[in-house]
């Protein structure tokens, strides 16, 4: 390689025996004929972290003009005071340096300090997020460690960066970017994780120069997708979603791309993996969108047989995670996959809740929603929420216990918007009661006008059973349905609220009357 007196460029030599713990196989020796002042320089460092080098040397000449000192240095393992070492300088008549033993040591040091802590098979993630002045970081950042949990990877680190709006090339500013690249290597990260949607500009700039690979949110919420489709449709769904996403990121040679297959972001539904060639991409769509047509008729026609049989259906939405799939268990005492991680529930399951009086309802679980779903989500995901559109009441399930219980609730309502739903009658359900204080669920019931439960304790249920029974069977409630669509606004709405208490559990019955309606 050349270089000038100030520069030397590197070529490309690509990801080449990059692998967790070892080093690249590579020394980076070079001539330095700047003079006296330090031979190792800031870009010696950059070079060295970022290509994963084993070892950068300078060469130096002495006043005679000929070969002098070597002066060396290393990656140091996170958890060591400074990211790299400037060892001290040989000269090149006495160098003695062993080499291949010291780089067998430094790896084996690196293996020790990452990988004592490291759960077998699970990715180690870095996530970057951006603290806008109209974007608070901190809730999102929140969600983005559920969601890396519900994905089954590590987060081993976060960066952040204050700024008053993205920048338009790299999202974060060039030094943050440096850090980021920096922390990747010594963390000995395997996917960089952006807590926001990026533009394949964005994306590809970004991997470029961290040479790690890089997904951002919207990725991830796919990703979660394709590992938890069950049924035929939901997998196609999921993989049209995937390749429509990726497409427009596939233009040139992008990095971030080439370096998708295998890992997370680059999952696909089921065994299949995510099938990047630009061209094959298109005729796959075609062919999943014909698939999803079919499945699509074919799911019609079931649910224009059970309206046949007259049974009404009452349908559970909710934001991720706040407990729907626990709650139709409770209320049918069936065991649809329930667990603590986002999106459990993938496709609708549907099961029947009997009542005393021996009427019965069908009551069908939904997937979990997102703030900011994105648009291309959105779409694809409709037909699995196509059910929603033959329901007689829909149950909005929130997580009572949540924070930003206001913003969540926000949030899915302004999906029923987006999916033409929001004429639907809603009874809200403020779940998880049993993690706030007593009285406070019921308070927060009673301000929004909602019900409010514990799905894990199955007697503060009854209300709630009480109260579908009567929207959907009195025959008053079905000519005069309340409102409920407007609950949580208080605007103009007066409040008809019932107390109880049931098991040491605050609950209430609130409900919404407008105008007299
Ligand atoms: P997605 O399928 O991801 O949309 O989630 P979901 O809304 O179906 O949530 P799920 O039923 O899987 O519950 C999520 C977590 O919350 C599980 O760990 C449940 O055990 C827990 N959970 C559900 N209801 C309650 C409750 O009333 N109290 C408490 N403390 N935890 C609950």
């Amino acid at each position: 390689m050349l270089g000038d007196a100030r520069r030397l460029y590197l070529p490309d030599i690509g990801r080449e025996r990059v692998g967790s713990g070892r080093f690249r196989g590579l020394r980076l020796v070079r001539t330095d004929l700047t003079g006296p002042g330090p031979a190792l320089t800031h870009e010696d460092q950059a070079d060295l972290l970022r290509l994963r080098l084993d070892m950068v040397m300078a060469l130096t000449v002495g006043d005679d003009g000929y070969l002098d000192m070597i002066h060396w240095a290393h990656i140091l393992p996170a958890g060591a005071d400074d990211v790299w070492r400037v060892e001290a300088a040989l000269s090149v008549a006495l160098m003695g340096l062993e080499f291949d033993a010291f780089i067998r040591d430094l790896e084996a040091e690196f293996q020790r300090e990452t990988h004592g802590a490291r759960e077998v098979g699970a990715e180690r993630v870095l996530l970057v997020g951006l603290d806008l002045p109209r974007e608070p970081l901190e809730p999102r950042l929140t969600e983005m460690y559920e969601l890396c949990r519900t994905a089954g990877v590590n987060v081993v680190g976060e960066i952040r960066q204050a700024a008053a709006r993205p920048d338009p090339r790299t999202v974060v500013r060039r030094g943050k970017l440096e850090e980021l690249a920096l922390a990747a290597v010594r963390q000995d990260v395997d996917t960089v994780i952006f807590a926001r949607e990026l533009s394949p500009n964005q994306l590809r700039n970004v991997a470029a120069a961290t040479d790690s690979r890089v997904i951002d949110r919207t990725q991830l919420i796919l990703d979660i997708f394709a590992q938890r489709a069950t049924s035929a449709d939901g997998k196609l769904q999921v993989e049209l979603a995937q390749l429509q996403y990726l497409l427009p990121r596939l233009v040139g040679k992008n990095p971030a791309l080439s370096r998708l297959a295998g890992g997370i972001g680059g999952r696909g539904p089921g065994e299949s993996k995510l099938e990047i060639d630009r061209r094959r991409a298109r005729d796959r769509m075609h062919k999943l969108k014909r698939r999803i047509k079919t499945l699509s008729k074919q799911r019609a026609q079931k649910r224009s047989r059970r309206q046949a049989r007259g049974v009404p259906i009452v349908s559970i939405v909710g934001y991720t995670n706040a407990g729907k799939s626990t709650l139709l268990n409770a209320l049918t005492h069936s065991n649809v996959l329930s667990e603590d991680k986002l999106f459990a529930t993938l496709d609708p399951a549907s099961r029947r809740l009997r009542f005393p009086a021996d009427r019965e309802v069908v009551l069908t679980d939904t997937v979990g929603f997102v703030r900011d779903l994105p648009e291309e989500l959105i779409a694809a995901f409709k037909a699995t929420l196509e059910e929603l559109d033959q329901a007689d009441l829909l149950l909005h399930v929130v997580d009572a216990a949540e924070p930003d219980l206001d913003a969540r609730m926000e949030a899915v309502v302004r999906i029923l918007g987006d999916l033409g739903l929001a004429e639907k009658p809603v009874l809200l359900v403020l779940n998880k009661a049993d993690r706030l204080p007593a009285g406070e669920a019921a308070r927060l019931a009673q301000l929004h006008g909602g019900i409010a439960i514990s799905a894990l304790q199955r007697p503060t249920l009854r209300p709630l059973v009480a109260e579908i029974e009567r929207r959907i069977f009195d025959p008053q409630e079905r000519n005069n349905p309340a409102p409920a669509a407007l609950a949580g606004s208080p605007l103009g709405v007066e409040l008809d609220a019932g107390d109880g208490a049931l098991d040491g559990v605050d609950f209430r019955i609130g409900e919404f009357k407008v105008d007299g309606a």
